[in-house]
């Protein structure tokens, strides 16, 4: 049995090193992403690990049987970027990390609320410039607002926990409500009702067709005015353009933005040295009351160590008995 594992990072190194030496099992690392060209890099290998937020190659199932991959690991959760009936139809089981560490992406939604709402970024740059003076950023406190959780799996749930340790009021909505926080209470039963009620939307959700844009100038139109927006889910959740102009217009007070719609080719590159092409992604970078990050939520040492070790884990499972914990498809 041996293993490939693209889009291999340096902090990851040292996790695949020790599970190799630990389970006497080859896994070769590769920095780069699985694509058209790399594709054949997995002829003679059992397993496939990836992790990337973008396409995968056009007919990747079908190039991954041809060369005799059984399982294909994905290191993070989300699988709305993978074919998973191509995977089914040739017989390549797929598995996924569903809880690395939720604590990590709520935590990361928590703290850039927190920015927004005491208007640190401004504060920092003002002091930066010298000009020491208050007003009017004046704060807001969370246990003042009403919280709207958007999905109550693993990550908003941990998300409701630090919430409510705050003092803030926490509604939520999930098309798959969970029973504990259903006998709480806790949900409303539409979006509508969600938008109409929040001072603060946050997204904990998978990336589904059915939600693609659910944040636009007509949904947001049913926010509150002055309403905060916290993206750490996926980027197609927003349209941007629409909520650029609320966040200039007023109706949209600040947004944290962890992942955007067409961040594939930004995030995770160095690009200093170039000028940006995409024009939306620009205009969000120019405005004050927008934080964002390039999907980095995720992004802990516990986080990091669990997707190593869990996506090896499972693929030498599927093949020792053909499925595993975190089985997908
Ligand atoms: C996920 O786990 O799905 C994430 O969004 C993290 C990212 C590294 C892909």
């Amino acid at each position: 049995m041996k293993f490939i594992a693209f889009n291999a990072r340096e902090d990851e190194q040292q996790y695949f090193e020790a599970w190799e030496k630990k389970n006497d099992i080859q896994v070769k690392t590769v920095k780069g992403a699985l694509d058209s060209n790399t594709l054949d890099r997995t002829i003679g290998y059992d397993g496939v690990l990836a992790l990337q937020t973008g396409v995968f190659p056009n007919k990747m199932f079908d190039k991954l049987n041809k060369n005799g991959v059984k399982v294909f690991s994905i290191r993070n959760v989300g699988v709305d970027n993978l074919d998973l009936e191509e995977a089914k139809s040739n017989g390549i089981k797929v598995t996924n990390v569903p809880a690395y560490s939720p604590n990590a992406i709520a935590e990361f939604s928590v703290t850039q609320l927190m920015q927004l709402l005491r208007n640190t970024t401004v504060f920092r740059r003002k002091v930066a410039e010298h000009d020491f003076r208050w007003a009017p950023f004046v704060g807001k406190e969370l246990r003042s607002l009403t919280v709207g959780v958007i999905g109550t799996g693993r990550i908003g749930r941990a998300a409701i926990n630090i919430y409510r340790g705050f003092g803030a009021k926490v509604i939520a909505y999930d098309v798959y409500p969970n029973s504990e926080l259903e006998k709480e209470g806790m949900y409303v039963s539409s979006y509508d009702e969600l938008f109409a009620q929040s001072d603060v939307i946050t997204m904990h959700m998978p990336a589904t067709p059915k939600d693609h844009h659910l944040i636009n100038a007509e949904t947001i139109a049913k926010m509150k005015k002055g309403v905060y927006i916290i993206n750490t889910a996926r980027g197609s959740l927003i349209n941007t353009p629409d909520l650029i102009a609320a966040l200039k217009n007023g109706q949209v007070a600040g947004a944290a933005l962890d992942t955007y719609e067409n961040e594939s080719p930004l995030f995770n590159h160095d690009l200093r040295e170039e000028e940006l092409q995409d024009k939306v992604f620009s205009e969000l970078l120019e405005l004050d009351n927008v934080l964002v990050t390039p999907h980095v939520a995720f992004y802990t040492e516990t986080a990091v160590k669990n997707m190593v070790f869990v996506a090896l884990d499972s693929a030498k499972a599927v093949c020792e008995t053909g499925t595993a914990d975190t089985i997908v498809i």
